[in-house]
């Protein structure tokens, strides 16, 4: 009995050194000071998978654009607006983080030159925007991953393991979340999901249909064997 108390007291407390960074929810850039550019992320696996890393003991830290969603208990939560400053966040918690999850819709690209004052319509005719890329935040922090588990996520129109391979490769992760984008359906909010794992090694798992929760119970449980 004592030896039993001690293994589940041993275990919580290995679990809660554990530091989970984690990532959701679109990012917003900038074009003039009422107008923006983003994407339909809603941040719900984001979110769900903060919930139940912080039910097994976890220490968590969610770093997140805007969202609709309220933060889970126990979290820390750190709001962002922008990549670049998704980006700062990322690298001031990763040194302390032992596995970062990037399940953010990080815009790759973001206006040039961000106007003062609001863009008036009666000057133009049409509006040409210029844009530049965003940080790749997954990509820089896999060039400094060092003993750290990398999770990214990807969605694909077209040769989805092929591209998902090659993404896995060039940002040096562990596991890849892979998506195929269908026509008629969604991947964005509480949907259910069917994805591929592709792992470090190249192997690959593909998991049936299923809500966003019991997939972010999945890849927790990923977790120790990476
Ligand atoms: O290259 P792609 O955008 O498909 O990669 C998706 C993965 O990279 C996601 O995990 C996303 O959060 C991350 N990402 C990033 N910084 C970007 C774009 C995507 O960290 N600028």
């Amino acid at each position: 009995m004592k030896q039993s108390v001690y293994r589940l007291s041993r275990t919580i407390y290995l679990k809660r050194r554990l530091h989970l960074l984690i990532t959701a929810g679109p990012t917003r850039e900038p074009i003039d000071p009422v107008r923006f550019i983003s994407n339909y992320s809603t941040g719900v696996l984001g979110y769900t998978l903060a919930k139940e890393a912080k039910k097994k003991g976890y220490k968590v830290t969610l770093i997140s654009g805007i969202t609709d969603l309220n933060p889970p208990p126990g979290v820390k939560f750190v709001l962002v607006n922008t990549a670049s400053e998704m980006y700062k966040e990322v690298k001031k918690f990763f040194p302390s983080c032992n596995c970062l999850i990037m399940t953010a819709g990080v815009c790759d690209f973001q206006p040039v030159k961000v106007k003062r004052e609001k863009i008036k319509k009666e000057s133009l005719g049409n509006l040409v925007l210029r844009l530049k890329r965003t940080p790749d935040i997954l990509y820089e922090m896999g060039k400094r991953k060092g003993r750290r588990t990398l999770i990214g996520f990807a969605l694909e129109t077209d040769n989805l393991l092929k591209n998902a391979k090659e993404k896995l490769r060039k940002k040096n992760l562990d596991l890849l979340v892979a998506q195929r984008l269908e026509k008629n359906k969604t991947p964005f909010g509480n949907t259910e999901v069917s994805v591929i794992l592709i792992h470090k090694d190249g192997s690959f798992q593909k998991i049936p249909p299923c809500s966003k929760s019991r997939l972010a119970k999945i890849i927790l449980g990923k977790i120790k064997f990476l």
